[in-house]
């Protein structure tokens, strides 16, 4: 992934063709199709989610879940459809007004974790915090380390992390500027019962939080059933 221009200058949501006052959706989707070559990927009439609420996406694997989650992202761009995020068009946005967009707003867990290699834990949470365009806030990191129970191992380089604290770094990642849509690919996948309920628990009370949008891809049934609905892909035929 392309990393984000570091700026300070943020770009906020644009609600637009909504009646004042209503709050724009978190993800608003209209006929979606994506593609890699000849091969469709993704056929999606609809799909929406409000902010305060959470879905879960499933479906088996190579249905294009991690591609629709890229999608919602800005990473990569549809074929055909429009893709709103917070009343935003996607498709307005290029280059570093994407980026920031996405810096501020929309919290990301990889499914390939994509941590710096070069950064220690706290930098690469403190990275992401400084991207959002927000306040750097040391304490802020320390704490959501803590509460992902990666207390000790600040310093270390993602190398020197077993796979399951290496997913709760890209959560605390995810987490760290409270964004208003977040997204979290297969986030329990390496984790054992009790990590992955504090994972799950933390990324529900971010949520809260803020009122945000949450959407995870799993197959995991401790995750599944915390989440208000559902929504299944195929392969397209
Ligand atoms: N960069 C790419 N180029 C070409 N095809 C791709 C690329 N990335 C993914 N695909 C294909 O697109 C389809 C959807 O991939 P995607 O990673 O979105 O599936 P997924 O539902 O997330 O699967 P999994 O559960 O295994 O993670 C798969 O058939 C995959 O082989
Ligand atoms: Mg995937």
């Amino acid at each position: 992934m392309q990393a984000p221009a570091i700026t300070t200058d943020v770009l906020k949501p644009q609600p637009t063709g909504l009646p004042s006052g209503s709050e724009p959706l978190a993800v608003d989707v209209t006929n979606l199709g994506f593609s890699y070559g000849d091969t469709t990927v993704l056929n999606m009439a609809r799909c929406e989610l409000q902010r305060g609420r959470s879905m879960a996406v499933i479906g088996p694997s190579g249905c294009g879940k991690t591609t629709f989650l890229h999608l919602l992202a800005g990473l990569i761009r549809p074929v055909t459809g429009t893709i709103r995020v917070l009343g935003q068009d996607l498709d307005e946005l290029q280059g570093t007004r994407l980026d920031r967009f996405r810096g501020r707003n929309i919290g990301l867990v990889f499914q390939r974790l994509h941590l710096l290699p070069a950064l220690s834990v706290t930098e690469n949470v403190l990275l992401a915090q400084r991207l959002s365009g927000g306040r750097v806030d040391a304490t802020r990191v320390a704490t959501l380390l803590e509460q992902l129970d990666l207390g000790g191992l600040e310093h270390r380089k993602p190398s020197m992390l077993s796979q399951g604290q290496a997913q709760r770094v890209a959560i605390a990642r995810a987490l760290v500027h409270s964004p208003a849509l977040i997204m979290a690919d297969e986030p329990t996948s390496a984790l054992d019962d009790e990590h992955a309920a504090q994972a799950l628990a933390l990324l529900h009370s971010s949520a809260r939080r803020v009122g945000a949008a949450l959407l995870v891809v799993t197959h995991d049934q401790r995750v599944r059933g915390s989440l208000d609905s559902e929504l299944e892909l195929r392969v397209p035929a």
